[in-house]
């Protein structure tokens, strides 16, 4: 696998709105990517296999034949023309961060169902804290559902502490939120954890952890 991160651009929404389907199955308010990426808070990147091609899905409905047919037609290559092109290379995760006075709140993490259990979240979670680091927050932030102990663990492990609970925060099923922090991101013992589960990943893609290009 030819891993690469980079951040978000409008080509990659139609892949990262089924992963965020496939990942939030819930009743939860979709997030807007296309709104997110207009956001000047909002900074999110992915990850994507270079060496993979992705295959956009054929539009499920043929167009009618005669003169409705060939005016859907007329207007679907129109939307064709102002759409950006859908990103070629594979996604196989995406994550997000809102800066908000020298916070960085994680909105997002997923990992395609099939590449979890093999380090990808720990690649974006690593990827959004350097890039929380260079816009210049000290603190990282982020809410997760009570049930969600994957996710939990995730954080736990790299150094994010429970310091508050949300009471039905999520408001599909009323369940709570886990409020979740790490402390000065930019301190030298933080630092010095990130580096070493920075280098144990690196062992385990035998290679670099790569940083999100800007
Ligand atoms: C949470 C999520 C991003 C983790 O991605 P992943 O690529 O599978 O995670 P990794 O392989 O990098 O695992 C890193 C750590 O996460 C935790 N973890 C991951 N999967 C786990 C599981 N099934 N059970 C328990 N802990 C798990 C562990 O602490 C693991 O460290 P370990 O390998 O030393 O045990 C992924 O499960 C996902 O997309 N879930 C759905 C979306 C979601 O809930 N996002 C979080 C919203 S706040």
């Amino acid at each position: 696998m030819a891993l690469k991160l980079r951040l978000m651009g409008k080509e990659d929404l139609p892949q990262v709105n089924a992963i965020d389907h496939e990942a939030f199955p819930t009743l939860w308010p979709p997030a807007n990517y296309h709104r997110e990426l207009k956001n000047g808070l909002a900074h999110y990147i992915v990850a994507c296999d270079e060496e993979k091609e992705y295959n956009p899905p054929a539009p499920e409905n043929t167009p009618p034949k005669g003169f409705s047919g060939l005016l859907v037609r007329l207007r679907l290559r129109s939307n064709h023309k102002s759409e950006p092109q859908p990103a070629r290379e594979y996604i196989l995760g995406f994550a997000g961060l809102w800066l908000m006075a020298g916070e960085a709140h994680i909105t997002n993490i997923a990992v395609r169902e099939s590449y979890r259990r093999q380090g990808m979240g720990e690649l974006l979670l690593i990827a959004l804290i350097d890039l929380a680091v260079e816009l210049g927050a000290k603190l990282v932030t982020l809410e997760v559902r009570a049930s969600n102990t994957t996710a939990q663990s995730l954080y736990a492990k790299y150094g994010f502490i429970e310091v508050g609970l949300r009471r039905g925060y999520y408001t599909d099923n009323r369940e709570d939120g886990v409020l979740m922090t790490i402390e000065d991101i930019t301190s030298a013992p933080v630092r010095a954890d990130l580096q070493r589960l920075r280098q144990a990943q690196a062992r385990r893609w035998g290679k670099t952890v790569p940083r999100a290009a800007r």
